[in-house]
């Protein structure tokens, strides 16, 4: 049997990085069963040509021959295209990725000390403000826009037993409730009690031991004390900032990775976006990308694959030679992706 891995670079960037993952996953060999990679279409690009972001045909493919997909990146324009909707968000809905995954790891100088940040953020991914239904109208004092946000119990309870999941299988065993219920009490407050009720249905989970903060000071205790966090749960929007927030302590957020994960698929995705603003050059660190791979391949169950090219990726970094520009080295990105293959 082999491993039918689905390729959408998208758009920018994803198209210097999702190639580097690939090498990356064929570097591994017998670990894994032979992968077979399928090349699939998405984004803007795609949408200027062609009319069309997502392709019906990219996620029939998904859905009946692949086991799992990596997805680069999509430049989303911020002011609203007519027929023009995110790719990635779509595709999370479409296969019920209903976590997103983001382990936010330092690299220590020396591998027999811990990291110095060491968390998981477990975002939340198929509703809140990302249900986007937004509506302008003209009100007596002008123009007027709302934006509905949408907390259910379902799906606040899922991410929540996945995070605790999460928590009860690190050495720590620490959850972090991320919400803003002293002000959103109604959709913020359902979240949180959703999250803080799985325990008593679940007893193996009393061994997690449980924390909350508000989402703005969590923010600000990241910058300060990064070390009190161990796994971090949080609504939609609260934990895309989050993540983001995060990648900075580690040097870049090209370093990030995520898998976008539900209960009968995943898809590997770096966290940053399409980076018009270095796309072209080869710049673009790969890293995120591989080790994006890496999470796939380990929610899966090939843990030693992931192993494999975590830990190469990690001397790479710990060796300093190969870095690229946003580390502050002067590296390609296919030279980063060729030193990490070899220690593979
Ligand atoms: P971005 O993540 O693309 O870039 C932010 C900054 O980080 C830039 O200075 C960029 O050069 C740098 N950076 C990001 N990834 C890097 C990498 N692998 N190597 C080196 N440097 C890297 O975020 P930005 O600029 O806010 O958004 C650009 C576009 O990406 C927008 O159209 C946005 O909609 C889209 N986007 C897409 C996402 C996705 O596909 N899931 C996520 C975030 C943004
Ligand atoms: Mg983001």
């Amino acid at each position: 049997k082999s491993l039918t891995i689905g390729l959408i670079p998208a758009d920018g960037i994803g198209k210097e990085v999702i190639p580097a993952a690939r090498t990356a996953i064929e570097a591994v060999g017998s670990d894994i069963p032979p992968p077979k990679f399928v090349d699939l279409v998405a984004g803007f690009e795609h949408f200027t040509r062609k009319g069309v972001a997502l392709p019906e045909e990219t996620i029939e493919v998904l859905k009946n021959d692949c086991d799992c997909a990596l997805f680069g990146s999509v430049s989303s324009p911020s002011k609203k295209v007519a027929g023009y909707s995110s790719p990635i968000v779509a595709l999370r809905k479409i296969l019920d990725l209903y976590a997103n995954i983001r382990p936010v790891v330092s690299v220590s100088p020396d591998p027999s000390k811990p990291s110095a940040v060491d968390m998981i953020v477990v975002r939340e991914n198929t509703e809140c403000l990302y249900v986007k239904q937004e509506q302008q109208t003209v009100g007596e004092h002008g123009r007027e826009a709302r934006a509905t946000r949408l907390i259910t119990e379902r799906a606040s309870t899922r991410i929540g037993q996945m995070a605790f999941e999460l928590a009860l299988a690190r050495p720590r065993k620490h959850l972090t409730v991320i919400h803003k219920s002293n002000v959103l009490s109604i959709t913020d407050g359902l979240f949180r009690e959703s999250v803080r009720a799985i325990p008593a249905k679940e007893p193996r989970f009393e061994a997690v031991t449980v924390a909350e903060q508000l989402v703005d000071s969590a923010v600000y205790r990241l910058f300060r004390e990064p070390q009190i966090y161990d796994v971090m749960v949080a609504p939609n929007l609260y934990g895309d900032i989050l993540s983001d927030a995060a990648a900075a302590l580690v040097g870049s957020l090209g370093v990030v990775p995520s898998v976008n994960a539900g209960d009968s698929f995943v898809m590997g995705e770096p966290v940053h976006g399409s980076a018009p603003d270095i796309y072209g050059q080869g710049i673009a660190n790969p890293v995120a990308s591989i080790r994006s791979a890496a999470l796939m391949l380990r929610h899966l169950g090939y843990t030693q694959a992931a192993d494999r090219i975590d830990n190469a990726v990690d001397s790479v970094l710990r060796e300093g030679q190969f870095l690229t520009p946003d580390l502050n080295g002067s590296a390609k990105t296919v030279q980063v992706a060729d030193a990490i293959v070899k220690r593979i």
